[in-house]
This record gives C-alpha cells, sequence and structure tokens, in this order.
C-alpha cells in the first residue's frame, strides 16, 4: 500500500502541494488532475523520491520513502512527461540497455514479451521511425522491467493517437487487476481517466485537493 500523509510542497514563498493525504491499494488506478502548474508532476517527482517534501511522509509497504530511498526505488516504476529513451538505437537495443541498469535482470524473451504485451511489435525498428504512440509504449515498458509495484505514470497518453491510448489503457488495467500493481496516472483527458482510474485525486487551487469517487469506473459523483 501506498499512503502519503499531509505532503506539503512550497517552492520559496509558494506553496504547490498543501497537505495531501490519500492512499493507494494494491490493483487501484488512482488518476490525477488539475490545470497546467497545479502540482501533478512535482507529487509524481516527490513519490518518485526524485524531489524532497517540505513536509508530510510517504509510506511503501510500511517503509518511510524519506528514508529509505534505495530499496523503495526498486518499488517504484517512474515514467516522466517527457519521454527518455535513444531515438537511434532500436526497441531491442533500448530494452537491453535499460535492463542492465535494472534491478532485475530478465532475459531477452521476457524483455521482448514484455513490448508484446502492450502491442509494441517494432523489435527490430530504430526509435526514431516509430510513432509517439510506440514510443511512449516502450517508455512504459522500460518503466516495468524491475517489475515495481507502483507506477507513476506523467501524462503517458498525451499526443498520441487513439489505438495506441485505448492499448496503453487496457494494458494499464490488466497490470493492476492480475498483478495487483498500484497506478498514479495523470492526464489532462478527463474522459480517459474517469473510464480507466478506480479514484481521482484533483489538486487545485480552490481547494487544493479533494478526492472523487467514481462509481463503476463511469460515473463522476462530485466535481
Ligand atoms: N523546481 C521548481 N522550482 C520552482 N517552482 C517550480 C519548480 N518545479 C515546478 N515549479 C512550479 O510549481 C508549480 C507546479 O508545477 P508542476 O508540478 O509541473 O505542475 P503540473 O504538472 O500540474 O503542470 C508550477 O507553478 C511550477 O511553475
Ligand atoms: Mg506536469
Amino acid at each position: 500500500m501506498l499512503k502519503v500523509t499531509t505532503l506539503t510542497k512550497a517552492y520559496g514563498k509558494k506553496t504547490v502541494l498543501d497537505q495531501i493525504s490519500f492512499s493507494v491499494q494494491p490493483g487501484e488506478i488512482i488518476g490525477l488532475v488539475g490545470e497546467n502548474g497545479a502540482g501533478k508532476s512535482t507529487l509524481l517527482n516527490i513519490l518518485a523520491t526524485l524531489q524532497k517534501p517540505t513536509n508530510g511522509s510517504i509510506h511503501l509497504h510500511d517503509k518511510l520513502c524519506q528514508k529509505e530511498k534505495q530499496s523503495i526505488r526498486k518499488a517504484i516504476g517512474y515514467v516522466p512527461q517527457d519521454i527518455a529513451i535513444w531515438e537511434e538505437f532500436t526497441v531491442e537495443e533500448n530494452m537491453i540497455f535499460f535492463e542492465k541498469l535494472a534491478w532485475k535482470k530478465l532475459e531477452i524473451k521476457a524483455l521482448r514479451q514484455l513490448c508484446l504485451d502492450m502491442a509494441l511489435d517494432k523489435w527490430k525498428e530504430p526509435v526514431k521511425t516509430l510513432s509517439g504512440g510506440m514510443k511512449r509504449k516502450l517508455n512504459l515498458a522500460i518503466s516495468l522491467i524491475h517489475d515495481p509495484t507502483l507506477l507513476l505514470l506523467d501524462e503517458p497518453t498525451v499526443g498520441i493517437d487513439l489505438k495506441s491510448r485505448k492499448e496503453i489503457g487496457a494494458y494499464l488495467r490488466e497490470l493492476a487487476s492480475a498483478q495487483g500493481k498500484m497506478i498514479l496516472y495523470t492526464s489532462h483527458d478527463m474522459d480517459e481517466i474517469i473510464h480507466l482510474c478506480d479514484r481521482i485525486i484533483c489538486i487545485g487551487d480552490d481547494p487544493f485537493y479533494e478526492e472523487i469517487l467514481i462509481d463503476s469506473g463511469k460515473e463522476i459523483l462530485s466535481f
């Protein structure tokens, strides 16, 4: 379980996140929404242990993240907003490169399967020839090499085609329900969030945040 308690982040005098508390259970997909500049990426960066909170605590599987960074990082898969892969390399070369950096070792067959699981079948193609959707899938596949329990995805579907969006959504659902992964997902697309996520956390100015419940992934109760 992920447990965030009264998390606050200020940049100088500007408070971006104000006493946010929520928890995520295994198998849950949580949507994080809010306007540009609301603090979505900041929250994901803090959860990924890349930035320090000003106040508050984060526990993952009962471990305090600020204290046990190394072991916590092994349990986290993070896909930042900007795609970070080698454009000149093929999909295969990218997967092998990032496997070398990963905590867990995987055979080439398993690396390829990770890509195939999300309908990324361009194994021998250079990344620069792939569509935006395919690149996103590769980014996601890389983040899953070490089999993390918590996935942090920052706008994974922005600017990509509808087919890839649907395939990514279906794959995330499968990861959550079959493998019990916890997924935090930011998007501008409310429709996508409503259909994909079990709960929504909205960050904004007034109030700073609220939690919205969705009934069977379809209906928003209050917004
Ligand atoms: N390193 C930083 N230093 C100062 N201000 C920052 C920094 N990173 C983000 N901010 C500010 O914090 C706010 C939230 O940014 P961000 O988390 O990127 O929002 P979002 O992802 O919701 O668009 C913005 O006003 C942004 O300008
Ligand atoms: Mg952002």
